[in-house]
């Protein structure tokens, strides 16, 4: 596995794989590998010649008062388990040559932000749709894969993708869980042992939701008032629960079709987030 700093040096390995013919396919991260990013690796794997896997604390998608500073890291052991799921090529650029000082360009999905995290963190989707519309000019790839995990990020990202015609064909890869159901995130290590078993509650409610839809509940309110009160039993607080379209991230009038059940939760200072999507007929 090469792993790559310099931007400049990146496209250029990225035109030569063009030149002789090779597909490449990319996979986002910003490190501190685990089960959900390695899923996202080994399926790239089978979508392309060469597999590049990026790895960029993005600064300008963080808050004021987000987690920029303590985000977690672990560059060794992040080297070890991407070459192991199949990258050949580990991109990893420095802050200052992303961000250079006088940048001042950005991309930004209008409707899709709005709603759901973009209401909690009002930059932060414009960072990600910038980092990765600049990922996708340095390493060109053919396919690159998101997670199922940031719903609305695969959903903005696939927006950018179309509105600007990005050659990039996007895989959206399904959610891998905890045994308890807690969605592999870095910021799950941020839990106190006794906030990691509290954080359990996060998928609980989603599978109550889909429970009480199965039963015949058809009113929204009432589904997003039990998971509310299922969380704050365990005291969670509840920054957004939501049933929407999956398509637009608009508010659901009835249940039927395809939704998409959101939610972001504090366990202590920790910001989780989580979904499921439904198939329901009728
Ligand atoms: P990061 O949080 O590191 O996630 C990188 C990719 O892994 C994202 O596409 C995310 O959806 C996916 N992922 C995370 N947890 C997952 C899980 N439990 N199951 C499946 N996939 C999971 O998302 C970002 O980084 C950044 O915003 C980025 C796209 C890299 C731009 O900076």
């Amino acid at each position: 596995m090469l792993i790559v700093n310099a931007v400049e040096k990146m496209r250029s390995l990225a035109d030569q794989y063009r030149n002789t013919g090779k597909t490449i396919a990319l996979v986002p991260t910003m490190g501190f590998l685990h089960e959900g990013h390695l899923s996202l690796i080994r399926r790239a794997r089978s979508e392309a010649d060469v597999l590049v896997t990026s790895i960029f604390v993005n600064p300008i998608q963080f808050g004021p008062n987000e987690d920029l500073d303590k985000y977690p890291k672990d560059l060794q052991r992040d080297i070890i388990l991407a070459q192991d799921a199949g990258t050949d090529v580990l991109f990893v650029p420095v802050a200052k040559e992303v961000y250079p000082e006088n940048f001042q360009t950005f991309v930004n999905v209008k409707e899709l932000t709005r709603g759901l995290c973009g209401k909690t963190r009002p930059n932060h989707f414009e960072g990600v749709t910038t980092v990765v519309a600049k990922l996708f000019h340095i390493v060109k790839p053919h396919v690159a894969v998101f997670g199922q995990k940031d719903a609305q990020q695969a959903l903005v990202i696939k927006r950018m993708i179309d509105d600007l015609c990005f050659d990039v064909r996007m895989f959206i890869s399904p959610i891998v869980r905890e045994d308890d159901g807690l969605a592999l995130s870095s910021r799950n290590k941020y839990l106190t042992p006794e906030q990691r078993r509290r954080a359990g509650i996060l998928y609980k409610s989603l599978c109550l939701a889909r429970e009480m839809i199965k039963n015949g509940e058809k009113d929204v309110s009432v589904i997003k008032k039990c998971m509310k009160k299922e969380i704050t039993a365990q005291q969670g607080k509840v920054d957004y629960i939501e049933i929407v379209l999956p398509d637009t991230l608009q508010p659901v009038g009835e249940l039927t079709g395809n939704i998409l059940i959101a939610l972001a939760v504090y366990i202590g200072e920790t910001r989780l987030i989580d979904n499921m999507l439904l198939h329901l007929s009728g």
